[in-house]
């Protein structure tokens, strides 16, 4: 007998928990860095335009099909067509991809973190402090055992409701803190210029590069496209608004994005009058900002401290989730132990994420299509798997099951608004404009054509 799902209570506990799992690093440390490399305006703009079309209507879409089977991505595909099973598959490796290099980045955070409580943050703002560390071969390493350890000790002991809660009232703080410091960061000389560069879009700066960036950085940051949503819409209940909460979900997880993109991006140009270098500096953004915004403050030492505390479980409640979606996918797969999986999860995710560490330094040289280990995950998971999981679920939607399908689902609790909107994305409008995204960037990386 199949086992009943427990469920949400309510919206706002599924809107609680499906943005604590969205809120993580996607937001607070890969937007600010991608819009600071894609040409500030032009990228928060194309961001915007993509979350409020194509991540409204995929989420309404996942979290629909969920509640609609009440069952996750690996099986939901499966059951609602026999020969869709694969899309199940294909979304799964998604989280597998994504968790190793998740923990390297959240090993520095809690690096950082450390740094601060030591009260070294005034050295932490030195030009060389963030390459002197990545580029270390034991010192990363050890973090990342660190932060892989402490994910795994909640999935293991199975208290993640315990971390959720603390961190549902630790993010109010987390979001009030950064405006804080945004705001801050704005009085700064110089600023202005980087509020400039953030919210002008520059169409010269436009390129098919940007959309599809804007694009992988709308699936991370919400989760689209790696099953998650699936398995949150199979325990939502059949009370509550999908379209609401689709609403809810997108504002809140947008809202932190830009906040942090506003503390981050103007301060490259307070600190290094916008140096070209620094806005390409990609992953390593926001530990080289950070620590230069909160030298100049009085106290800065303890806003460090609490606010890489802060980010530290934005970033465990994301990778608690991804760990559980992982060890859940192998489980369905093969019966073992609850324990023994994790374990097997653990060994596996530190033994891809070492060559993530290692790129930074030791092995800088080895390079996969001109990236570095951690970019060639990311690239590959968020640039290429993600939009083509996108691209067959708008098909298996618009075509094989049918628009209308879901509608029902969604219209259970009242009118669904959106309905015509949704359809005509779903079925013309994001396969064909996600299709050309993606041929272009191929394109463009082989080489063939210059955008
Ligand atoms: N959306 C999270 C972030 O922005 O950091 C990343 C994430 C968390 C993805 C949990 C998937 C997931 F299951």
């Amino acid at each position: 007998m199949e086992k009943k799902r427990s469920s949400f209570t309510g919206r706002i506990g599924f809107v609680f928990a499906a943005a604590g799992s969205a809120v993580g690093l996607g937001n607070l440390w890969r937007f600010p860095y991608l819009a600071a490399k894609y040409g500030g305006g032009i990228f928060l703009l194309s961001y915007v335009i993509l979350a409020v079309t194509f991540g409204f209507a995929l989420m309404l879409a996942e979290i629909s099909i969920g509640r609609k089977t009440g069952k996750s991505a690996i099986e939901a595909y499966g059951s609602l067509n026999k020969k869709w099973g694969f899309l199940g598959k294909l979304t799964s490796i998604v989280p597998m991809i994504i968790l190793p290099y998740y923990c390297v980045i959240g090993g520095w955070v809690i690096k950082y973190f450390v740094t601060f409580v030591s009260g070294q943050g005034k050295a932490a703002a030195e030009a060389n402090f963030f390459t002197g560390f990545i580029s270390k071969t034991g010192e990363p390493i050890v973090w990342l055992f660190v932060y892989i350890a402490l994910t795994a000790v909640v999935v293991m002991l199975g208290v993640e409701k315990g971390i959720e809660k603390f961190s549902k009232v630790l993010m109010p703080v987390l979001v009030a803190l950064s405006l804080g410091i945004a705001i801050y960061t704005l009085t700064l000389p110089g600023a202005g210029a980087g509020v400039k560069y953030y919210f002008m879009p520059d169409f010269d700066k436009f390129s098919v590069m940007t959309v599809l960036a804007a694009l992988g950085q709308l699936f991370y940051s919400l989760s689209i496209s790696m099953g998650i949503l699936i398995t949150y819409g199979s325990y939502m209940p059949k009370n509550t608004s999908i379209e609401k909460s689709v609403h809810q979900i997108e504002l809140f997880d947008s809202g932190i994005a830009i906040i942090a993109g506003l503390m981050i991006v103007p301060s490259v140009f307070v600190f290094t009058g916008g140096n070209e270098d620094m806005l390409q500096a990609g992953a390593g953004l926001m530990f080289e900002m950070l620590p230069r915004i909160f030298s100049t403050i009085p106290l800065g030492n303890i806003i460090g401290v609490v606010f890489f505390l802060l980010v530290f479980f934005a970033a465990l409640t994301s990778s608690i989730s991804l760990m559980e979606t992982v060890v859940s996918i192998i489980q369905d797969k093969i019966h073992i132990k609850r324990t023994t999986t994790c374990l097997i999860v653990v060994a596996g995710c530190t033994l891809f994420a070492l060559p993530s560490t290692l790129g930074f330094g030791l092995w800088e040289n080895i390079k996969i299509f001109g990236l570095n280990f951690l970019d060639f995950f990311d690239f590959i998971s968020n640039s290429v798997i993600m939009p083509i999981v996108a691209l067959l679920t708008c098909i298996f939607v618009g075509y094989v099951i049918k628009p209308k399908t879901l509608s029902e689902e969604i219209a259970l609790t009242g009118k669904f608004k959106s309905e015509k909107i949704f359809t005509v994305i779903i079925k013309y409008i994001a396969p064909v404009c996600i299709l050309a995204i993606l041929i272009s960037s191929v394109l463009n990386g082989l080489g063939v054509i210059k955008i």
